[in-house]
């Protein structure tokens, strides 16, 4: 019961089944979101999860996506019944995943809640998620997820007071019932940050000699940071900075860097008239995708060729003492790493896996071949850093993007890559798919697939070498007898049924190869997932939805 004159208020909910967090955080369609208490009883979760967030300080943003400015305001007045002692929340609710990420470590928060759906579509009808990240600035481990969907089984209430919606269009101080709330500029402090990691004096000259950049920021979060860091910081010139006003439906498009979504910028790159560079960023501007006048970079190399590098950038000035990848992505780096004698660490996907790796020092980069790449300057992948890492290596090595990758094959040999996506398949047959495949994967060593002979066939598993949390199932992996490797799993991103995630990767060391096309090489890995899964049977599928 409330008192009229009391502010606080506890509102009683039943529990909503489906708020297990996936890859990356809750995700779910806007719909499921708009229900009522829907948003509430997943915050309160969260809250009853993190009890250093009772007398401490919470960082808050997000994408600006559909829902954004509606969600923080339930959070600040949940916050604020919950006991937070202060609030930091960038002005109009924005604050990419880096720049959040970077604001807890700076600010010494307990934890951040985060509102994104990453690359997934917004607006009425599509996506909306919330993240938990901790206070070393990353994604709450497994445990913590674990005990935090729990959690939102059991509950009850939630707490809330009557307050009206904040402005939150000015940087400054106002309260929240007993909260401090600090409205804070989202992209100063992140671009301080990369000034610090990179040589913003190279770069600058590098612009300065006219060389072609282009940024699509997709009319996602990273614009405003893109204008200030390239056009105002590094000189180069207006108009370097495509779709660059965050829309909250990202102006109809989807937000994800790949060639087939960063469309226009692919065909601009291949032009005749095309620039130098060009780069893409997601929805909450954590993910990249580069790319040369021959086209994209594909993430795995890149990841590759910044490890070759990366002594040549003020971020590594110390060395590198390791680097990490998780397991689908292709084992480009594996091969750096062994001539550079620097250790290698295996992980499943999702970024909370390198947290641990990147707080015990034991690794300095880490990459993706889902578009993502990161350092120990935060605790989450960072779309821009990546792309001022490639700026930094071409202004100081006066190459070009293919003239590097050229190099980088003929020394390491050229990792050839695809990744294939049969996706809203039936969740349950899916999963009943893989999990009688997982149950039986042992026996196709020595099997043929597709012509090639399986040398190595198991479940990967993983076991945090700090933690020592074990993390199991998380994808099938078949090693073939010539550097062949197929990987298969389920997505944990998606929002309508389940998506398959079928992972190729093959070695060639012979310089007459490197220009065949990817599909040709792969060719063999293709037909192998077809005698493996009975995709057409099962689902009626013949070909991928997405080749990416
Ligand atoms: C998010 C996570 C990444 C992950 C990616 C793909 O972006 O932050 O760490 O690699 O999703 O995840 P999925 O489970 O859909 O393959
Ligand atoms: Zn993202």
């Amino acid at each position: 019961m409330t008192l009229l004159a009391d502010p606080f208020t506890e509102i009683a909910v039943k529990p909503f089944p489906d708020q297990k967090p996936g890859t990356s955080g809750l995700r779910k369609k806007v719909a499921r979101f708009q229900e009522p208490h829907y948003i509430e009883t997943f915050v309160q979760a969260i809250f009853d999860t993190v009890p250093a967030l009772k007398g401490g300080r919470l960082v808050l943003g997000g994408d600006g996506r559909y829902l954004n400015a509606e969600a923080l305001q339930i959070i600040l007045r949940m916050a604020a019944a919950n006991g937070v002692r202060d609030i930091l929340i960038g002005r109009d609710g924005i604050l990419s995943t880096p720049a959040a990420s970077h604001l807890i470590r700076l600010r010494g928060a307990d934890a951040g809640i985060i509102l994104s759906a990453s690359h997934n579509p917004g607006g009425p009808g599509g996506d909306f998620g919330i993240k938990l990240n901790m206070e070393n600035g990353g994604p709450a481990s497994e445990t913590v997820t674990r005990r935090l969907f729990e959690r939102t089984r059991s509950l009850t209430s939630y707490k809330t007071l009557h307050h009206s919606d904040l402005d939150l269009s000015c940087p400054g101080q106002v309260k929240i019932g007993p909260a401090r709330v600090e409205i804070v500029d989202p992209v100063a402090d992140y671009a301080d940050l990369m000034a610090t990691q990179f040589d913003f004096e190279a770069i600058r000259r590098y612009a300065a000699s006219g060389a072609g950049v282009v940024f699509d920021a997709m009319n996602a979060v990273t614009g405003p940071y893109a204008k200030e860091i390239f056009e105002q910081r590094l000189g180069f010139p207006e108009g370097t900075v495509w779709n660059g006003e965050p829309l909250t439906d990202f102006g109809g498009c989807h937000p994800d860097p790949t060639p087939v979504h960063a469309k226009a910028l692919l065909e601009f790159m291949t032009s005749s008239d095309g620039p130098a560079f060009g780069a893409a960023s997601d929805g909450d501007g954590d993910r990249n995708l580069v790319f040369g006048r021959g086209g994209p970079v594909s993430p795995s190399d890149s990841l590759a060729l910044l490890t070759e590098h990366a002594h040549l950038v003020p971020a590594f000035r110390n060395g590198l003492t390791g680097v990490a990848r998780s397991m689908p992505t292709s084992s480009a780096v594996d091969r750096v790493a062994e001539a550079l004698e620097l250790s290698v660490h295996e992980t499943p996907t999702g970024w909370k896996f390198f947290g641990n790796l990147l707080d015990a020092g034991l690794v300095g980069l880490c990459g993706e071949e889902s578009a993502g790449t990161g350092g120990a300057h935060i605790r989450e992948k960072d779309g821009l850093w990546a792309v001022l890492f490639w700026l930094n290596i071409l202004a100081v090595t006066g190459q070009t993007v293919e003239a590097l990758l050229k190099a980088h094959w003929s020394r390491f040999g050229r990792t050839f890559y695809v990744r294939h996506d049969y996706e809203d398949l039936d969740q349950s047959l899916a999963q009943e798919t893989i999990d009688h495949l997982a149950a039986s994967v042992k026996r196709y060593a020595g099997v043929s697939l597709g012509g090639l002979q399986v040398k190595t066939a198991d479940v990967f598993e993983y076991q945090d070498p700090v933690a020592g949390e074990v993390s199991k199932n998380q994808g099938l992996r078949f090693q073939f007898r010539n550097s062949e490797r197929l990987i298969l799993r389920l997505s944990g991103t998606g929002t309508s049924g389940a998506t398959l995630r079928i992972y190729m990767e093959r070695h060639e060391t012979a310089a007459k190869t490197f220009g065949a096309p990817v599909a040709t090489v792969l060719a063999p890995l293709r037909r192998a997932y077809k005698d493996l899964l009975a995709l057409e049977d099962l689902f009626g599928r013949s070909k991928p939805d997405a080749v990416v």
